[in-house]
């Protein structure tokens, strides 16, 4: 098992509920949460078709709730949920709450990278925006069933863009706006896509991305296997077509300053495609089990995997989870950190809050710009109550103490969320304290691209919490905690991570191989989903997410393969061969920590190790740049030639106490491995 790290740092403390989300909670206690838990796991029909009435079916559901395979040996693996029903998840996020009298009501306040630079939009001006797009979508030739790749920054049009694939059924796939135009282009590839969306550019703080120029830079790298035929360009650095007064607008930037490179017979720009275009456009009515959007995940074998969600019990997961792990009420003020290019994005940006009528922030920037308070000044701004963010933000801002954070109030917090990797305690008593200011209640979700939506979390409400523990399963949730040979443990004890029977928000295969959907998730315990995760439940029955059980990196909440870097490595002529491994670090949670050996002849330089890490930047993008770069004459391996990564991650660490290496083939290399250990922060 991969760590062990983090159940050895978790404190017994227990933290009550924040008493203004306790009092107004829509599960208030303990015993109500057992009683809901327990309906939806032996009974979750009668669970979920008691929340299936909130939202517009065309064609009503009978029958089966669920209908399923966890199983490889008794066939393939499938998951269907209110099969027969049909549906539109753009219909549910917003002709609903128009419909309903609610189209005044702000769906986002969008808040630039600049702060001076802000707009919102309501319920029914979004309809009427995504419903053109529709329409320009639709004249495009895009159908059902049609792939679209979203290359955008955080901006309202990406809201609009994906809301306007799923109005007509084709099916988007949003790649972050921080990868490179080597990883888009594969990912345009795998899925293809013959319509790209994007923008001029962005800022991220004080770089400007070119992001038109990587789009066609990716267009140009996969044109020999498959040819996109329209780029729309969002004209987003010169021109806002939400703001009333777009001349007087005090962020408004000149266009000189971006390039916007064209190529007449792809290129369209978007504002010129929506003049025009209708605001009316009936939904595409879908059935439950046809795809909603693919987003592409880090696999250990290093090829990204297309995760594939359907409609109906995405939209109902996606609902659920976010109504009862923010506790969102009307009136609340939603602000989630992350982009929308993560699922994060998907689920709790855009999907989540708009199927609940919510009003969130919709932020640009990062969190360090102008200054460490931007997060702080924003909570004040639109009076924020319920906030999401992912540790790795959490420990870059506690860097800077406690004086940026309390430049401004934040009364107005009642729920701090934590994803994307496990919190270290000082962390999650940081944000208590000091962000809450100790009376707020912290949900530290575990979840995954794969699960649709929180699979492990607190009810605000409710559930009492323990730093660093991401507490209980949330309503359908079956978890189990097996040993190596795949017994179930019972009460308190270490293990992999199970999940027993399938939820509505799961996914339902890898776009275009099932195969490797069930050889990823189902085939090391025959009978149970298998997210890749260690855990360790206590003796009061709280799971703590001990670490990844495969050869995969936690970088700053995104995961990657150790294979994918390693590839990108041996690719260089200098380079013999290359393994990769995660070191911790302050900030980021895990850092990419290289080792290279290198063709006979060529000498290891400082050069040598610039070049390499700008190549693992380029190639895949700059989140996941390496830290270290090693110098290994030889790798440790077993005499079956298996690099023997513990080995590794102990070099990496500088822990000499490197447990049993009896099967090791040459024991010498270790030692040689220890001295050449490169400078360590
Ligand atoms: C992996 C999923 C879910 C959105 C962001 C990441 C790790 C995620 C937690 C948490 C401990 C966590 C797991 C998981 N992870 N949240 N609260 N505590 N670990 O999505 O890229 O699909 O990564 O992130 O290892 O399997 P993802």
């Amino acid at each position: 098992m991969a760590s062990g790290d983090m159940t050895s740092s978790k404190e017994n403390a227990i933290f009550p509920p924040g008493e203004a989300v306790h009092k107004a909670a829509y599960v208030s206690s303990m015993e109500q949460y057992h009683k809901m838990y327990k309906e939806s796991v032996t009974d979750p029909e009668a669970f979920w078709m008691k929340i299936a009435k909130d939202f517009y079916f065309k064609e009503q559901h009978s029958g089966k709730f669920f209908d399923y395979n966890f199983n490889i040996n008794k066939g393939p693996i499938y998951v269907k949920c209110m099969e027969n029903a049909s549906t539109n998840i753009c219909y549910n996020c917003l002709d609903r709450h128009v419909k309903n009298g609610q189209g005044d009501v702000t769906a986002f306040y969008w808040e630039g990278n600049d702060p001076m630079d802000c707009t919102n939009i309501t319920y029914k001006k979004l309809l009427d925006e995504v419903c053109k797009f529709s329409n320009v979508l639709k004249s495009l030739g895009v159908k059902k069933g049609d792939r679209v790749a979203i290359y955008m920054p955080m901006i309202i049009e990406l809201v609009i863009a994906m809301l306007a694939c799923a109005r007509i059924g084709a099916i988007h796939s949003i790649v972050f706006a921080g990868f490179s135009a080597e990883s888009l282009s594969s990912r345009i590839l795998d899925a293809e896509c013959d319509i790209l969306l994007t923008a001029d550019g962005v800022y991220r703080g004080s770089k400007l991305i070119h992001l038109k120029q990587i789009a066609d830079e990716a267009i140009n790298l996969c044109k020999d296997k498959h040819k996109v035929s329209t780029c729309i360009t969002v004209r987003h650095l010169t021109d806002n077509s939400f703001s009333d007064d777009v001349s007087d607008r005090p962020g408004k930037r000149p266009c000189s300053k971006v390039q916007v490179p064209w190529n007449s017979g792809v290129d369209k720009w978007w504002h010129i495609l929506m003049e025009g275009a209708s605001t009316e456009c009936e939904p595409e009515w879908l059935k439950s089990e046809e795809p909603l959007f693919i987003l592409y995940t880090s696999g250990s074998t290093g090829k990204p995997k297309g995760i594939l969600h359907h409609v109906t019990g995405y939209m109902l997961y996606a609902a659920t989870t976010h109504k009862y792990t923010f506790d969102y009420h009307a009136g609340d003020i939603y602000f989630c950190t992350a982009d929308i290019g993560w699922i994060t994005g998907h689920t709790y940006i855009t999907y989540g809050p708009l199927l609940n009528g919510a009003t969130s922030v919709l932020f640009e920037g990062i969190p360090l710009f102008p200054d460490p308070s931007r997060y702080w000044s924003i909570v004040d701004k639109y009076q924020v109550s319920k906030f999401y963010t992912a540790p790795t933000a959490v420990r870059s801002l506690m860097k800077f103490g406690d004086d940026p954070v309390k430049k401004y109030k934040r009364s107005s917090l009642q729920v701090l969320g934590t994803v994307g990797e496990p919190i270290n305690p000082e962390a999650w008593m940081w944000y208590h304290k000091v962000i809450g200011n100790s009376n707020c209640t912290i949900v530290d979700t575990f979840w995954q691209t794969e699960t649709g939506g929180h699979v492990l979390t607190p009810l605000p409400g409710c559930t009492p919490t323990k730093p660093g523990s991401a507490t209980f399963p949330f309503f359908g949730i079956v978890p189990a905690v097996l040993s190596e040979n795949g017994e179930e443990v019972e009460g308190p004890g270490d293990g992999y991570l199970v999940f027993k029977q399938p939820w509505p928000g799961m996914m339902r295969t890898i776009y275009g191989d099932q195969k490797r959907f069930e050889g990823t998730y189902f085939k090391r315990f025959p009978g149970y989903y298998v997210p890749g995760d260690g855990c360790y439940r206590d003796d009061d029955g709280y799971y703590w997410i001990t670490g990844r059980i495969d050869d995969m990196i936690n970088v700053s909440g995104h995961l990657l393969s150790t294979a994918e870097v390693e590839s990108v490595l041996i690719e260089h002529p200098s380079v013999a061969e290359a393994a990769v491994v995660g070191k911790p670090h302050s900030i980021k949670g895990e850092a990419l920590y290289c080792f290279v050996t290198l063709v006979d002849g060529i000498e290891f330089t400082p050069e040598l190790v610039k070049e390499l890490k700008e190549r693992v930047r380029h190639s895949i993008g700059p989140f996941c740049t390496p830290d270290y770069v090693q110098y290994a004459p030889g790798l440790p391996k077993t005499r079956s030639g298996k690099i023997m990564r513990r080995v590794l991650r102990n070099v990496a660490r500088g822990n000499h106490d490197i447990g049993d290496v009896s099967t090791m083939a040459d024991q010498s290399v270790v030692d040689v491995l220890f001295t050449n250990r490169p400078e360590q922060d």
